[in-house]
């Protein structure tokens, strides 16, 4: 029998291309929990993006299944280890779409910046206000990236760019490497109280999961502008909404929601508050990479062969 390629999530059609001769390549709405149950039954290998969740009960639903594809970075929404236990390989995509995200943060932090998105959503119901509008600029500024990773390091040069003072907290990274970049590593406590920015870039993992919660808002620079284009749920979105309020933090800039999809949040509700859909890694060039990456895995997996690293 041909094995069965599920595809639970939009996957680049180059990615299909590379699949489609050898495989019977099925597609189900990840998100359609009972359906995705029902489809797992006969799949040999599943890919998927950050909507559809492979845990345990998925893992046990799919009998054939040799292989969970993850068509981007993180594997939050996979579990790991009930797959390994069942002996699923899990291969994911970790450099596919990390100069697209890293370039989504900085467009965030810019427009909460220079009020972008108000102002232009304000110009087209008609209102030409410009002092309303004033915003700041990021040279001279101070900048703290948490997590230096491979997108927290994109971000960083980038940012190096626009004269910021770097600064940034990754208990697992060495001051050298960072001290390479430009970055002075710190403590959680000191980034918190330095910046005029502050740029997320974590996992999400049950340790960075409300990092920056009710308490540690309390300490920031006031006006601080944070943008989390990693993960929701990292930065507790009920207590950020009462610091927006409060004026402490000055703007928010958000790719990810602890709730996704979702089309109401508390924090909707801010002017200087700059809200998409989960787009980091949506551009033409991450998902071309994210998606001939995982075929390629899940190809060479299906058919017994060495899978490199991605
Ligand atoms: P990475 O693993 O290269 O970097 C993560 C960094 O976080 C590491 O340096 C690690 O040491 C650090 N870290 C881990 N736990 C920490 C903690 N408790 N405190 C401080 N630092 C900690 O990952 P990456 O490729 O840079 O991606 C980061 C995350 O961005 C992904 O896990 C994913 O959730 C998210 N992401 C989002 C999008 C999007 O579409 N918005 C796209 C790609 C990735
Ligand atoms: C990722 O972790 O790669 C991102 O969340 C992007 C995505 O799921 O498309």
């Amino acid at each position: 029998m041909t094995p069965v390629v599920l595809i639970a999530e939009e996957l680049a059609p180059a990615a299909i291309d590379v699949l489609a001769y050898d495989f019977d390549v099925r597609h189900v709405d990840g998100t359609d929990r009972p359906a995705l149950l029902a489809a797992l039954a006969e799949a040999d290998a599943v890919i998927v993006r950050s909507a559809t969740r492979i845990d345990a009960e998925a893992v046990a639903a799919a009998p054939r299944l040799k292989v969970v594809a993850r068509a981007g970075v993180g594997l939050d929404n996979v579990d790991v280890p009930a797959a390994t236990a069942r002996g699923v390989m899990v291969v994911n995509a970790p450099t596919s779409n990390i100069v697209s995200a890293a370039e989504q943060a900085i467009a965030l932090l810019l427009s909460v910046a220079r009020h972008t998105s108000a102002a232009s959503a304000a110009l087209k119901r008609g209102e030409w206000k410009r002092a309303k509008y004033t915003g700041v600029e990021v040279q001279g500024k101070t900048v703290g990236v948490v997590g230096l990773g491979r997108i927290g390091v994109l971000f960083a040069q980038r940012m190096a760019a626009f004269g910021t003072r770097l600064i940034a907290y990754d208990p697992y990274i060495q001051p050298a490497r960072a001290a390479q970049l430009g970055v002075r590593l710190v403590g959680l406590d000191e980034l918190l109280r330095e910046s005029d920015f502050i740029s997320i870039h974590l996992p999400r993992t049950p340790e960075t999961l409300g990092l920056i919660g009710e308490k540690e808002l309390a300490t920031v620079k006031p006006g601080v502008r944070i943008i989390n284009a990693a993960r929701g749920g990292l930065v507790d979105e009920r207590a950020l909404a009462d610091a927006l309020a409060e004026g402490r933090v000055g703007g928010a800039g958000l790719d990810v929601f602890v709730t996704e999809p979702t089309t109401e949040s508390p924090l909707f509700a801010f002017d200087n508050v700059v809200v998409t859909p989960h787009l980091g890694a949506s551009t033409a060039e991450a998902q071309d990479k994210a998606g001939l990456s995982v075929a390629r895995s899940v190809k060479l997996a299906l058919q017994g062969e060495f899978v490199p690293d991605a």
